[in-house]
């Protein structure tokens, strides 16, 4: 069996968002997005994995290399223009020959991983498995209507949705897929639509299971959905991931599970909440409070300033007494006070990039 990772389409860029790279390599608990995708793969057994890339893929061949650090043997796969799901399947032809393959949706996170959808398909084969969860929102995903274990229909991103069962973004496909992706057309909005393909492969006889996935599972697409994300991943790591490697200050105030990267330091009169992590090099300093559900990239500083439930990537700075929540910091993005109240908002904002600013701002 392989596995399948898309990380190309046209959400490669992350809006209103200010971040110089593929969306796939924004930081989530300090680890690129992808990487989970990478290790839930390993984890459910398999070996060979395709990345299928876009036009826009910079950073993620440097990091993944060629897949060794995550016992898998890595093939980028060039998609070029989003032209849907499917059509990243075809792209991947060759890589997949007649094998049976997990398909994994770059820009989603769920706690079970993969290993329960591949003992699934182990225990009773099936031409595809389609995972699913109810959702509040169901028009923003493929949607699954079932009548007891029966499917009844399935349809991408319908106006009037006929249940709350969103397709999760993790498959399981037997080599019966490719002369369906072959024989599709493009849909309403122009794309090859694994959910079209889905959907014929029933209509044909084919055996599509439905799998409800147990525990959280989150779609990135979003700002509010990658702090959801972060709080979650968080709130689940295993405690050897909350090692201090930094050094801490004997009045510095430290709870719950928190990690402290190699060259951290967080000063007498600190406070930090966990979960939180802090990456190399970070410098917290003695007014600073920080968490709970916060991850701090490498070569942070914290001067003062209470961070709850937000990313910091790599080199963000936050001094002064100010309060930030729910907020995401590029990297080397700087949020700091003045002693005095300004006469105006002095700023360097980047592209589609959200301020919120109170009435007495
Ligand atoms: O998140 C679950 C949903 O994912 C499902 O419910 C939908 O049925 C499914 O179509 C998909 O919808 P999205 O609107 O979220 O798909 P998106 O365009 O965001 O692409 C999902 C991932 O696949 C993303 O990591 C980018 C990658 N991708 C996307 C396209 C269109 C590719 O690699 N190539 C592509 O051509």
């Amino acid at each position: 069996m392989k596995g399948l990772i898309l990380a190309g389409g046209h959400g490669t860029r992350l809006r209103p968002l200010t971040f110089t790279g593929n969306k796939h390599m924004i930081p989530i608990a300090n680890e690129p997005m992808l990487f989970y995708g990478l290790r839930h793969l390993a984890s459910g057994g398999l070996r060979e994995v395709g990345i299928v890339l876009g036009d826009e893929h910079e950073g993620i061949e440097e990091a993944v290399g060629d897949g060794t650090p995550f016992g898998l043997k890595v093939t980028y796969i060039h998609q070029g223009a989003p032209k849907g799901l499917a059509h990243a399947v075809a792209c991947a032809r060759e890589f997949l020959a007649d094998d049976p393959f997990v398909m994994y949706l770059g820009d989603n996170l769920l706690e079970e991983g993969t290993a329960p959808l591949v003992a699934q398909y182990r225990a009773s084969p099936a031409d595809a498995i389609i995972g699913v969860t109810p959702v509040e929102h169901p028009s923003s995903y493929g949607v699954v209507e079932m009548d007891g274990d029966a499917i009844v229909s399935i349809a991408e991103k319908p106006a009037q949705p006929k249940s709350n069962l969103a397709l999760i973004g993790v498959y399981l496909f037997s080599p019966k897929i490719h002369p369906i992706i072959a024989g599709l057309a493009p849909s309403r909005r122009g794309e090859l639509e694994i959910t079209d393909a889905i959907w014929k492969l029933h209509q044909s006889g084919g055996r599509v299971a439905v799998r409800r996935v147990n525990g959280w599972w989150k779609d990135t697409g979003r700002p509010e959905d990658l702090l959801a994300a972060n709080d979650l991943v968080l709130r689940s790591l295993p405690p050897e991931r909350f090692r201090n490697e930094g050094t801490v200050g004997p009045r510095a105030r430290l709870r719950g599970s928190v990690r402290i990267g190699p060259g951290s330091t967080v000063a007498d009169g600190a406070e930090v909440e966990g979960p939180v992590v802090l990456g190399a090099n970070v410098t917290v300093g003695a007014g600073a409070h920080i968490g709970p559900g916060v991850a701090v990239g490498d070569r942070c500083t914290l001067e003062g300033g209470t961070v709850h439930r937000s990313i910091l990537m790599e080199g963000a700075e936050i001094r002064g007494p100010v309060t930030v929540t729910d907020s995401i910091l590029g990297r080397a993005a700087r949020v700091t006070s003045r002693r005095t109240r300004p006469e105006a908002l002095t700023c360097v904002v980047g592209d589609a990039t959200v301020i919120e600013l109170g009435p007495d701002s």
